[in-house]
Order: structure tokens, then sequence, then C-alpha cells
């Protein structure tokens, strides 16, 4: 992963190479010794939750890049991610921190000058809390995601982006011919949902998701900004602070071995398929290293039928892997919920080789590791209520 392999220089608006952005190639593999590579000036917006916070560590211990995180901790949990971060970055000056928010286009813009690659995470998440305030998802998500388009669009850098959509832009995909059996359901054929699936945007999350999809994937066509998107479905993995709303596999086995009782709405057969964060992290650095072949283009990914599993049948691999019993009650399912959603991400495998390595009982397994060294952090922190901001602000800047 050091330097070489992401090789190529890449060539400023005006064709030439930018001297300023290079430096030498520190890696110990002999064939890249003293080979000039671009420097990197990775900026994560939403960097500080579950996904960005992976993607920032894989970063800091293999790269010499720079990450600047950008977030507004607004998720409950995340600050103990950003203090970890910041014990991995060290006394080194590779951790930037800004607590900011996507809606102020001003602090974006300073945030996305120097940077050669964004990862843009920070989002609304939940689909019921968009439900009870529209306006705040919308802002959030869709202007806050065109405030990353266009400082992105007005730097010099041309930087890479990367935007974290959903397969909520599916809709419920009610016409689909499903056969219920006792514990899930199947499609026929077992077959995934491949990016031809017509977007049917259902909820206000998922309006605003799409919309932002739309945006990130146009700014690629209209203004050449080397854009891509992943529509994602469930990932899984340690450092995720799961609730009731968003993050359900983390709830569900966080919930098992606190002893704390889960909600299942519908009738549990629901089918998923599950991706582990750190194929989902090798994924974002597949596509940038191919982005003149990923450019402008939108991906399905997730784990695909090998790594689906129905509510039921997570609960009692969770058993089996813990060794404790989920206690659940069951509600009617949630409007607009999908029956059967399982990726089909023939798309990058072809343009990319990638494919998942991580199957469903070794994530789980992963994330009981991770809580059995984070327990300080249970119940109290992430099954309470959300930390007051006040209290947030606290947390210095690392570096300016
Ligand atoms: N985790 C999944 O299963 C999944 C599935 C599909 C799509 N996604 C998308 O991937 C992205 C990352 O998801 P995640 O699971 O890491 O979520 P997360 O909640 O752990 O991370 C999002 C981060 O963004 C920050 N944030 C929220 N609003 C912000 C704002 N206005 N300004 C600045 N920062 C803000 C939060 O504090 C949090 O740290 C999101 O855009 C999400 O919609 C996630």
């Amino acid at each position: 992963m050091r330097g070489g392999s992401h090789g190529a220089t890449q060539p400023s608006r005006a064709g030439g190479l930018e001297a300023s952005t290079f430096q030498l190639d520190r890696s110990h593999s002999r064939e890249s010794m003293n080979k000039l590579v671009p420097f990197r000036s990775v900026l994560i917006f939403g960097g500080a939750g579950f996904v960005g916070s992976n993607l920032a560590y894989r970063i800091l211990k293999t790269t010499d890049a720079k990450v600047h995180i950008f977030d507004n901790l607004s998720r409950r949990g995340v600050h103990h991610n950003l203090k970890w971060l910041q014990g991995v970055a060290g006394n080194s000056d590779r951790l930037k921190v800004t607590i900011g928010d996507v809606r102020d286009a001003a602090l974006v813009q300073r945030a996305v000058q120097v940077a050669t690659e964004i990862y843009h995470f920070a989002a609304q998440v939940a689909v019921t809390t968009s439900i009870a305030d529209p306006v705040f998802d919308f802002e959030v998500n869709v202007r806050g995601t065109l405030n990353v388009l266009e400082a992105a669009r007005k730097s010099d850098r041309r930087p890479f982006l990367l935007f974290t959509s959903t397969n909520k832009v599916y809709g419920s995909m009610a016409s689909q011919r499903l056969v219920a059996a006792a514990r899930r359901y199947s499609r026929a054929g077992d077959a995934g949902i491949n990016e031809l699936q017509p977007l049917d945007l259902h909820s206000p999350y998922g309006c605003s998701k799409g919309a932002a999809d739309q945006y990130v994937r146009d700014y690629a066509r209209t203004f050449d900004l080397p854009t891509v998107v992943f529509r994602m479905s469930c990932i899984a993995g340690p450092r995720q602070f799961g609730n009731e709303d968003q993050g359900w596999i983390a709830h569900f086995l966080y919930s098992a071995l606190e002893d704390k009782p889960v909600t299942i709405y519908g009738d549990g057969r629901q089918v998923r398929d599950v991706l582990y964060v750190e194929d989902l992290v090798r994924a974002f650095e597949t596509v940038r290293s191919r982005m003149e072949k990923t450019s402008g283009e939108v991906y399905n990914i997730g784990g695909g039928i090998e790594n689906s599993t129905s509510i039921l049948e997570i609960i009692e691999l969770i058993d089996k892997v813990t060794g404790k019993k989920l206690h659940y009650e069951m509600e009617r399912a949630r409007a607009g919920d999908q029956l059967f959603y399982v990726t089909d991400f023939e798309k990058l495998r072809r343009d990319t080789g990638w494919q998942p390595r991580v199957n469903v009982r070794q994530t789980l397994e992963n994330m009981y590791d991770w809580w059995k060294g984070n327990r300080e952090l249970f119940p109290s922190v992430v099954l309470a209520r959300p930390v007051v901001a006040a209290r947030l602000q606290e947390l210095p800047e690392v570096a300016s």
C-alpha cells in the first residue's frame, strides 16, 4: 500500500505536474525507491465516524499521506474514534482535525483547498430522523454534499472525490418476486441487485442521499471532476456505534453482549448482505488507484449473496459467536423497508478486481473482539443518550 502501488502521477488541469504536490516515496520496496509519487493530502468528511475512522486508520498506518478529518461529532460515541486516531498519529503532524459542519460552505471550501483526495461520509444517516425532520436531513445530505462538490470544483488540485450513497436509493423494490422460507426471503436465482435497478427514492433520507448521489455523479460528467459513487448495503465492523436507527448489526451484537433487548421491525426474514469495513476500505483504495477507469462511475458495493443473512439468521449467529442470547420483541415493518436486498458487485469486480474477503461470522468475531477491548464505552456511552455538544467542543484541534 505504500506509495508506489498508487503511483500514476497526476497531471494538473493545465496538463503539467504540480511540483509542490509531489514528494519522495519512502517505501522500503526496492522497485519503488526514490520514485516520485503524488503527495497525498486526504480529506475525510465524517472522518470520526465508523467508516471514516477505519479509512483514516488505514491511511495513517500504511502510507505517508496526511489525513484531515472534518466532522461535527454529532454521532454519539464518535469522539472516541477521534481520540483513538490521535493516539495512532502520535506526535506526527500527519493528522489534522476540524470540528466543523458540512453545511458551513466557507469552512468546507477552506478544508478542500489543499486536498488531493476527498471522501465524503458526513451525513444525516437515519431514515427515522429524516422523517422527523426532512429539512435538516436535506440541509446536511444535499446542501452539505453540494458544498463539498463546489469546493472541489473550484480547487486547482482537481481532487478525487468518493461519495458513499446507499441501497435505499432503490426504494422498497416491492415488485421483486420473493419466496418466503421459514427464516428468510429469497429471490429467484438469488440474484443480487446491480446498478441497472431503477432509482426509486423512498423516504426523505432516500431522497436526500439519492439527490446527492446524482449530483456527485453529474459533477464528473459536467465538470470533469474525478468522482465515484458507492451505493452501499450494510457495512459492519469495529468502531461502529450502531443504534436502532442505523448500524443494526452493531446494535444487535452489543445489545446481546450488554443484555439489552432490541426491537425487530417486520418478521425478521428480511435479507441483507454484510460487508466488513476493511473490505470497504480496500475498495476505496482500489477505485482511487484506478481512477482513469472508475471516474464518473456508480458502483453497488456489499458483501454479496455469499455474505447475505436474514435478521433471524444473524441473531442465531450472534448467539453462537458470543454465547449470549439476544432478546427481542417484534413490531410492524417500517414503511419502505426492503424485504430482500443483496448486492451484485460484479461491475466493481470487473472494473477493479475487487471482491470481499471477510465473511459474516468473521465480521461478528472481529466486532466482538473490539467490544472486549472497549468495554468501558458500553453501555454508558454507546447505548446511552447523546453526549452533550458542549463537551464535544472541548476536543482540541490536533493541528491547523
Ligand atoms: N454504515 C453503513 O452501513 C452505511 C450504509 C450505506 C451508506 N452509508 C453511508 O456511509 C457514510 C458513513 O456512514 P457511517 O456508518 O460511517 O456513519 P457514521 O454516523 O458513523 O459517520 C458519519 C460521521 O459524519 C459526522 N457528521 C454528521 N453530520 C455532519 C455534519 N453536518 N457535518 C460534519 N460531520 C457530520 C458524524 O459525526 C459521524 O462522525 C454515510 O454517508 C452513510 O449514509 C453507510
